[in-house]
């Protein structure tokens, strides 16, 4: 069975109230894996692998391949380590869960990886509202094998040690930027929208809705109106934010970010199904709609 994650406290956020667990890094316990977690890992992984082609970016199922991770079992982080060690130096490290984001930032910053030890049960196989193994895995380790986005996430870490000196309005910016980027980001290759987030490319029914559906928004990438954007983590996202490549993120968020965090106190956040005159909209949403006459 799958051992219970032990609980620290909670953390409100945009999404709401999330648990934040012990912070310490835990050995993989490999050989505790039941038959029932090595079944869920592969019916997960082979939903994805059916769902991904034709809707995520290439460098992502490229990824996927190289590091060898198969349907039969759970990987080993030790394995995935050595080869992910040699593409961009970064390491998976096991925890327990959600870390409080100081310890987060300084694992990023160090080209550590969180990855959570444990997977879901199979009656959670459709949705699980906090990030398991299969997430984290399956979703995050992939693009940290491309040099680019793997510096991209060193800087983000960088920037959240840094924040945290900053208060909580900087944190909740960054934290909206992780969401729309690293979560939900999507990227447009040869002309097509891709997916690159790991919370779409770990969820069959989001790497659908994503690119296809009519009704979210889908807005070329801004980042103050990102940071500005509020989001909701119990359902489909309402808006997507595409970036053209990682290069573009990893230029985007070079410069100083305090004179960001300072002029986005003194605007109004942007819900999350929101449109603004400014944005650059690739297409436009069908869904129930708000748009900056309507209520704020
Ligand atoms: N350039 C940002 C700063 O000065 C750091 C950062 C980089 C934040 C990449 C997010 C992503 O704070
Ligand atoms: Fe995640």
């Amino acid at each position: 069975m799958n051992a219970q994650p032990r609980r620290l406290e909670n953390i409100q956020t945009d999404r709401g109230s999330v648990p934040v667990y012990t912070t310490g890094i835990v050995e993989q316990p490999w050989n505790d894996y039941s038959d029932v977690d090595h079944d869920v890992w592969r019916r997960l992984y082979e939903r994805q692998r059916n769902v991904l082609p034709g809707r995520a970016c290439d460098a992502f199922l490229h990824a996927q391949d190289t590091m060898r991770m198969t349907p039969d079992r759970i990987p080993k982080f030790s394995e995935l380590n050595k080869v992910l060690g040699d593409a961009t130096g970064w390491q998976i490290v096991g925890v327990e869960g959600l870390l409080p984001e100081l310890d987060f930032f300084t694992h990023l910053a160090n080209r550590r990886f969180p990855v959570t030890w444990w997977i879901r049960r199979p009656d959670q196989i459709d949705y699980i509202a906090e990030p398991d193994l299969f997430h984290d895995l399956f979703g995050h380790v992939p693009p940290l094998m491309d040099p680019t986005f793997a510096d991209y996430l060193v800087a983000y870490g960088e920037g959240g040690v840094k924040a945290h000196g900053f208060g909580p309005d900087a944190l909740m910016q960054l934290a909206r930027l992780y969401w729309y980027t690293v979560e939900f980001g999507l990227m447009r290759e040869n002309g097509q929208m891709r997916i690159y987030g790991a919370g779409i490319a770990s969820s069959a029914g989001e790497s659908v809705h994503s690119v296809e559906s009519a009704a979210p928004n889908r807005i070329a990438f801004d980042l103050e109106r990102i940071m500005r954007t509020r989001y909701r983590i119990d359902s489909y996202q309402k808006t997507y934010f595409v970036i053209d490549s990682y290069e573009q993120l990893i230029e985007a968020t070079r410069p100083d970010f305090a004179p960001i965090y300072a002029r986005l106190a003194m605007q109004p956040t942007v819900p999350a199904g929101g449109v603004l005159e400014t944005d650059a909209v690739l297409q436009h949403g069908s869904g129930e709609g708000w748009s900056a006459e309507g209520d704020v």
